[in-house]
């Protein structure tokens, strides 16, 4: 069935009173990725199940899954329950991961979001009492959470810094806040609060260069930009699917460069994360833990959300990385443009260089909010209960409003974005 023809047949379930399997799907329709037409952005979206009248401009919170994703999660569940079939773990998701990121597979463990991959490298890192960690004021609590609780429970030191209005001024940044007590640098590749590119490359050589630890947090990069990680040289890397991959929600992954792995601690170990054990010897015996980052991955997982993510991966070939990634800059770039229509009412917090330029743009309103109590917070609001769906930015007193432009979404639903924004404002 036509994609107009299911989207009838949807409205006309939900008139009378039942929804169908999923809104919009075609009820006998296909949804393997090779019969799904790409070839132009218009036929992309219709693969996403989004309600008609939902305009989504917050996919740096949460990807939206596209129909492929959500059956092949679906016939997992199902065959597993069919089969009492045990999902045995294997390496398929690892290796095209890794051929996506640019590293190898045992360099990869999977995970079930950011914040785990985080925790286990911030638990992991060899520190002492005074040891400094360098970070962002831009951190989302699942970046930097692990590091202060480091600090309270052993007596670590945390900086924050901020982040420049330009890569170099990052970088420069960085370089002088490091101290001799410096040991670790770990900061958003792609902060959560403006979406700004941070120039890793750049600050993990620095860190290499002065014997420093460099922890990216991957949270957004995966499905929105292209990166190598041996590129990029970093010590560790923690990103997901569940935001710009539009993979299953709950899913991440884990990056350790191979000669830091025996170094990095590990203290949560079960199956998957050592080969074999003896408790009918006397004392018990066990194997030291396997050298390969699937080890911080112990124990029963989810088999379907593997399956998911594989085929968000597969999704993300077919559609074609290098043209999502122009999309996505793009769609950016038209929002910068027509924010800066509104001249000195708006404020625009990202760096203005292409280099920096992502898929998420920060803002505040300069004009317009005085009166009735408006705010940031409020336009986010208003917009949402206009079918608009966007971040507001609260953390670390940054008090902003975040638009995500990921490759569904389209020039239409900026241009109402601005409307609400005059209504609201302005008006
Ligand atoms: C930069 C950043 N780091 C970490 C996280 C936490 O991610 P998760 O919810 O996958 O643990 C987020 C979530 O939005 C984020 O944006």
């Amino acid at each position: 069935m036509e994609r107009k023809k299911f989207i009838k047949a949807g409205l006309g379930a939900v008139l009378a009173g039942t929804l169908p399997y999923s809104w919009g799907k075609p009820k006998n329709g296909d949804t393997s990725i090779d019969t799904i037409d790409v070839s132009n952005w218009e036929k992309i979206r219709e693969a996403f199940p989004l309600k008609p009248g939902l305009h989504f401009l917050n996919n740096g919170t949460m990807g939206i899954t596209p129909f492929p994703v959500i059956e092949s999660v679906n016939n997992a569940f199902t065959q597993i329950a069919e089969n009492a079939a045990y999902p045995h773990h294997n390496k398929e998701l690892e290796t095209l991961l890794a051929q996506t990121v640019g590293c190898l597979p045992e360099e990869i463990g999977i995970t079930k979001n950011v914040s785990e991959g985080i925790n286990h490298i911030a638990w992991g890192v060899p520190l002492k009492p005074g040891d400094e960690v360098i970070i962002t004021q831009h951190e989302h609590i699942g970046g930097c959470a692990a590091w202060m609780r480091r600090s309270q429970l052993e007596g670590i030191k945390v900086k924050a810094v901020p982040i420049g209005s330009s890569a170099e001024e990052c970088l420069s940044i960085i370089a002088n806040a490091i101290s001799p007590d410096t040991k670790v640098i770990a900061v958003p590749h792609i902060p959560c609060t403006i979406g700004q590119i941070l120039p890793v490359k750049e600050i993990c050589a620095l860190a290499r260069k002065k014997g420093i630890i460099s922890v990216l947090d991957g949270a957004h990069p995966l499905g929105m930009i292209t990166f190598n990680l041996h590129e990029i040289d970093c010590d560790y890397y923690a990103g997901c699917f569940h935001k710009w991959m539009l993979g299953p929600i709950g899913s991440g992954w884990l990056y350790i460069k191979k000669d830091r792995i025996e170094q990095t601690k590990i203290t949560h170990v079960a199956a998957y994360s050592v080969n074999a054990f003896d408790m009918s010897a006397q004392p018990p015996e066990m194997d030291t833990p396997i050298l390969e980052a699937s080890r911080y991955a112990y124990g029963t997982f989810s088999g379907p959300h593997i399956a998911g993510c594989k085929t968000a991966l597969e999704w993300y070939q077919h559609v074609g990385p290098e043209r999502i990634e122009k999309r996505v800059k793009q769609l950016n770039s038209y929002l910068r443009g027509t924010l800066e229509n509104a001249g000195n009412k708006v404020q625009i917090l990202n760096a203005n260089e292409a280099q920096s330029q992502g898929g998420q743009l920060g803002f505040k309103i300069l004009k317009g909010l005085n009166k009735d109590s408006k705010s940031q917070q409020g336009f986010v609001s208003f917009a949402r209960k206009n079918g608009l769906i966007l971040r507001y930015v609260g953390e670390n007193k940054i008090d902003c409003i975040r638009v995500s432009t990921h490759y569904y979404n389209t020039e239409s639903e900026i241009d109402r974005l601005f409307e609400l924004l005059k209504k609201y404002a302005w008006d």
